[in-house]
């Protein structure tokens, strides 16, 4: 059962029990709003104004306050929890007939819509430079300017409360908005903060603040500075070395917000596949904006406990409506996160295969690649339905890319390209490559890594194959496709490399 259904489970508890009592109250309030609705029509003392509806709208609308509580764990409680009795609010500036005769007009803004920043995380890229990863409002973006400050508070004695005090530094903070005009209601936000000396030097650590201003944008007759903490070093936890180090990792796997009734299989499938491609030295994170139900977690435990795959809960950024589940937010952070981690940095989609050819290795590749800090990488778009008849009435047995064979070879249309990175060099990055980096970037790498890419296949919890094909070249749907059975051919080996690393544990794993 997915999370999702857990959650609403008690809503639809707690409303049965309140069935009754509800329906009676919206019956009779909505008896009296028509009974106020009517007497309007009725042109004589039975006057009832506008603000008696309104009374009414909101009295309905404030009945409706039962919230299911476990969706109140999701949040905060002080966001939720009803605000205390406060007194009446003062009544609002009136608009007023001047004495030259014009009336002037009033506009009342009662709270804020969107947040100024919903920060998700904040590291730093060497010794004098951090990157701040968030969401903010799209439209102040959008339509005016928001400034950014960046603050370091220094710790003069760690060890002293009483001289425990910081002598601020200040910069500018340099924003990035990766996301192409994505978002929705909010945008994502990269603010660069560059020092002109290195930060926290001395290791008694210190405390990085933001101030977001909105300089106008919003209300033209505001400046509205928010302040806070991003960013905390304990004494003498900055470790430098890691800024020139060698990194962990060769392959290092940021994946987009999961989210939807993913199939625990073709998830299963994909792991396995991708530990073998990129070998020991690699890793994988994993967010999970809600499509890491029980069954899909149960496919990735294996390679977590093996220390292959990092799994992070990010559900909560659903309560802000970005791009895709905030996947631009989820990928930036990722970057910078573990930026000295790998040595390169893939990001593309479970649903997607990266590939190289037989005489080649992905080390042989990526060598070959090393003056480039950026790559694209080609797709094969492979059929989510079409399978061959060898394998009709046996399908269900088979893995995904071992029976999704027919390639779509439809000309002449822009596909969209994966990428990877050497994440040193970058200062954010987009979903199809980045566009904030140092040095160079090619798109020449046909021929030697390409992707297959199984749309629509990844959250199909049936059987994939839905029309049997007996040829190399047929034509569905008016699209050409050809069979292409590259995976398909190393399918045995991916499975016997699955069960040697993790035994027979996945065998029974369904759709
Ligand atoms: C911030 O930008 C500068 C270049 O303007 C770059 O050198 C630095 O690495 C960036 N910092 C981060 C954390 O990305
Ligand atoms: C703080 O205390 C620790 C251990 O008590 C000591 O090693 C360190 O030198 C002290 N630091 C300063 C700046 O006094
Ligand atoms: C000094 O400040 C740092 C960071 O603000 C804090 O972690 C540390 O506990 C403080 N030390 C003392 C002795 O209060
Ligand atoms: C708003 O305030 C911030 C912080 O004081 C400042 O840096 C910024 O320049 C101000 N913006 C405008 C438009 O005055
Ligand atoms: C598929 O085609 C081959 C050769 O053209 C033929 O021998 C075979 O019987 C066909 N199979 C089916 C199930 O149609």
């Amino acid at each position: 059962m997915t999370k999702e259904r857990e959650q609403k489970k008690p809503f639809v508890w707690l409303i049965g029990n309140y069935a009754a009592e509800l329906k009676f109250l919206l019956t009779t309030l909505l008896l009296l709003c028509s009974f106020v609705t009517f007497f309007q029509f009725i042109p004589s003392r039975f006057t009832i104004s506008a603000s008696d509806l309104r009374v009414c709208i909101s009295r309905v609308s404030q009945v409706i306050i039962p919230t299911p509580p476990s969706s109140i764990s999701h949040l905060t409680t002080t966001t939720l929890s009803p605000p205390p009795p406060s007194p009446s609010p003062p009544s609002p500036p009136q608009e007023k007939l001047l004495p030259n005769g014009i009336l002037k007009r009033v506009f009342n803004p009662y709270g804020s819509a969107a947040y100024n920043f919903v920060s998700m995380g904040a590291y730093r890229g060497g010794l004098k430079t951090f990157a701040i990863i968030g969401i903010s409002s799209k439209p102040l973006h959008v339509y005016s300017k928001p400034t950014y400050e960046c603050h370091w508070e220094q710790n003069i004695n760690p060890n002293d409360t009483k001289t425990n005090m910081s002598k601020p530094m200040s910069t500018v903070g340099y924003k990035i908005l990766p996301d192409w005009g994505y978002g929705r209601v909010y945008t994502v936000v990269i603010v660069n903060c560059t020092f002109s000396e290195p930060i926290n030097n001395d290791n008694k650590g210190g405390k990085l603040i933001l101030y977001a201003s909105t300089s106008g944008g919003g209300d033209t007759n505001f400046n509205t500075t928010d302040k806070f903490e991003v960013l905390t070093e304990q004494p003498g936890t900055l470790d430098v070395s890691v800024f020139t180090s060698k990194p962990k990792y060769d392959y290092f796997y940021c994946g987009s917000s999961l989210f939807g009734n993913l199939s625990p299989q073709r998830i299963r499938e994909w792991i396995a596949y991708h530990v073998k491609f990129f070998g020991p030295r690699s890793h994988f994170v994993i967010h999970d904006a809600g499509g890491v139900h029980e069954k899909v977690l149960e496919v990735l435990k294996p390679w977590m406990d093996l220390g292959y795959v990092t799994l992070q809960d990010i559900r909560d950024q659903e309560r802000f409506d970005g791009y895709y589940h905030n996947q631009f937010m989820v990928v930036n952070d990722c970057l910078h996160r573990y930026k000295f981690m790998g040595k390169w940095m893939f990001f593309f989609d479970v649903d997607e295969y990266i590939y190289v050819p037989p005489k080649s290795t992905i080390k042989t590749v990526l060598d070959s690649l090393e003056e480039y800090n950026q790559f694209t990488i080609e797709q094969m778009p492979m059929s989510n339905k079409l399978c061959h008849t060898d394998d009709y009435g046996k399908s269900y047995r088979k893995w995904g890319f071992e029976k999704l064979v027919y390639k779509d070879v439809k000309q002449g249309i822009w596909r969209d390209r994966k990428y990877a990175v050497q994440p040193r060099s970058l200062y954010a990055t987009g979903i199809h490559m980045s566009e904030n980096l140092q040095g160079k970037t090619t798109h020449k790498t046909e021929g030697k890594i390409k992707y297959f890419h199984y749309h629509g296949s990844i959250a199909e919890r049936k059987e994939t194959c839905k029309v049997f094909k007996n040829s190399t070249k047929v034509t569905y749907d008016e699209t050409p496709y050809e069979l292409d059975t590259t995976l398909r051919g190393i399918a045995g080996v991916i499975k016997k490399f699955e069960l040697k690393m993790i035994g027979s544990r996945l065998q029974k794993t369904r759709q």
